[in-house]
């Protein structure tokens, strides 16, 4: 049970995830901590400091696939546990993520640079995801199903798909690995798993506790690295299921890949360029409220972040005058400290990006009412100076005028109000013209608007009177369209990651057939 490496010794969970030597942290494969066959390694940076954090080993094509044999290996022993078994080693890691909430949650914004009560509620979502899977372990897994023959009992059954292949994002450095990881173990199957290359510590820990779980060796893998090493788990033929959530771009080309293999399935969550409705039966106060939230938390950069606001021209100005004054001074700052609303930019290269949106839309011609991309030196707090910091980007745009930029996800706080007038149909149709569908929102004191904008909001989450972000684990999370297809997290995991098998049992000594069926067998002596 649980191959011991050499992060085994320090068995005190507060002096874990520290790197006590000048060795760069390994991957985790089989039971054991290794350096991999690569000889590259790569840092892991606070993006609120451009301080190095750790180094690690970046995996290779060999160690994706020393991983897998190892899954492949593992996965009979694994499956023949009964789900509680399995399930018990989950709710050791349920109790450390747990007690260990405020450091790890400190270490999330430390390496992705959310603000504090945002890296604490990472780790809470993954001890819910863990709570769920774990609990669900002791909840029944199919259906007994009605037969048209007497004689016959009819079962749906899950069966574990088999080995996993999990790629994640650095958004939810904790809770998203745990999205695609306990579910598919408590079901039977056995995981890859690459974090994504800017949250490698995160992953480190993850692996920690998978380690001091005891889970047997080969069951979970995980192996550091970039974009070459999540390419080679999805072309792998071992790999039967491919979770994925990041950018529509690389979430296409996994779906592409897997398509091609027979019997593989991909479940992908990718981005969206979400929208909340705002009506003219609007409270305002939970307009403007739900508004912020959903562009500026988490600094723009979740999956289901608002970059659009579709607003009736009735409000539109009272709407406006307050959302942008609130954009003006909204806290950007440490994300360690508790009175920051947002903190930086997860790096470099994406604070290029996200000022090149900016750019665009200026060219585009918008009408910029918030422009704070380049932060005053007195913005940016002391010691902080490296930090990939940016502020709020508002402008108005007209919905008709097919800009990219209202067109394009960003992932930043990159926000187009828009207005509308005539009817809820009006806003709506103005929402889905995006070629992504992942979350959107409602904000209306008219129970029929709020219905019509229900039923007809192309989004996999959807909400009314709320921001559009913060799902909880035990709802499907997912979209459509471009936002992906298949669900690598929530509660509907289970689908990418379990066959469902009919079993019918014949309980007489003849045999009758469905469908009326002649069950006669008839020779030419007949
Ligand atoms: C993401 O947007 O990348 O619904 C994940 C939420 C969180 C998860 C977001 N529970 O906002």
């Amino acid at each position: 049970m649980g191959g011991r490496g050499y992060s085994a010794v320090i068995r005190h969970p507060y002096r874990m995830s520290q790197q006590t030597t000048d060795r760069p942290d390994r991957h985790y494969i089989d039971g054991e901590w290794t350096d991999g066959e690569g000889d590259e390694t790569f840092e892991s940076e606070n993006p609120a400091t451009g301080e190095t954090l750790r180094t690690f080993h970046r995996g290779t094509e060999a160690d994706v696939d020393a991983a897998l044999a190892a899954a492949k290996a593992a996965q009979e022993e694994w499956r023949d546990l009964s789900y509680i078994d399995r399930a018990e080693y989950l709710w050791d890691i349920y109790h450390e993520l747990r007690e260990r909430t405020d450091e790890l949650g400190e270490i999330v914004t430390k390496e992705c640079g959310k603000e504090i009560s945002e890296g604490k509620a990472d780790v809470v979502e993954a001890a819910h995801m863990v709570e769920w899977a774990a609990g669900n372990a002791r909840h029944p897994h199919g259906d007994v199903v009605p037969s048209e023959i007497g004689s016959k009992d009819a079962y749906m059954r899950r069966k574990p798909r088999g080995v996993v292949g999990c790629i994640t994002p650095w958004n939810f450095p904790v809770a998203i690995p745990f999205w695609h990881m306990a579910v598919s173990l408590v079901e039977g199957n056995t995981v890859v798993w690459k974090p994504a290359e800017q949250t490698p510590w995160c992953g480190q820990i993850i692996a920690e506790m998978f380690e001091e779980s005891g889970i047997p060796d080969g069951v979970f893998n995980m192996v550091q690295g970039f974009g070459d090493a999540g390419a080679s788990i999805v072309d792998d033929p071992r790999v039967d299921t491919v979770l994925f959530t990041g950018s529509a771009e690389v979430g296409q080309e996994v779906a592409r890949t897997v398509a091609e293999q027979p019997g593989k399935l991909a479940a992908c969550e990718m981005g969206g360029k979400n929208a909340v409705v705002i009506s003219d039966e609007a409270d305002l106060d939970t307009a403007v409220h739900s508004a912020v939230m959903s562009s500026f938390k988490t600094t723009g950069q979740r999956c289901v972040s608002s970059e659009r606001l579709i607003v009736h021209e009735e409000i539109y100005d009272e709407f406006k005058e307050r959302f942008v004054e609130i954009a003006e001074n909204i806290a950007v700052g440490d994300p360690l400290a508790e009175d920051t609303f947002m903190g930086p930019l997860v790096e470099g290269e994406h604070k290029e990006k996200v000022l090149e949106y900016n750019e665009l839309a200026r060219s585009e011609d918008v009408n910029v009412l918030v422009d704070r991309d380049e932060l005053d030196d007195a913005e940016v707090p002391d010691g902080h100076e490296d930090g990939h910091w940016i502020g709020p980007f508002v402008y108005e745009a007209d919905p008709d005028a097919d800009l990219r930029c209202t067109q394009e996800e960003v992932f930043g706080p990159h926000v187009a109000l828009m207005t509308y007038s005539g009817d809820i149909e009006d806003a709506v149709e103005i929402h889905n013209d995006t070629e992504y569908g992942l979350a959107g929102a409602i904000i209306s004191e008219d129970y029929r608007e709020i219905n019509y904008y229900r039923d007809n909001a192309e989004v996999g989450l959807a909400y009314g009177n709320l921001p559009c972000i913060g799902a909880e684990v035990h709802l499907p999370f997912g979209g459509v369209n471009k936002s992906g297809n298949g669900y690598p997290s929530g509660r509907e995991v289970i689908e990418a990651v379990t066959e469902r098998t009919a079993w019918t049992l014949n309980n007489s000594k003849d045999i009758e057939m469905a469908q009326g069926l002649s069950a006669d067998i008839t020779t030419d002596d007949d």
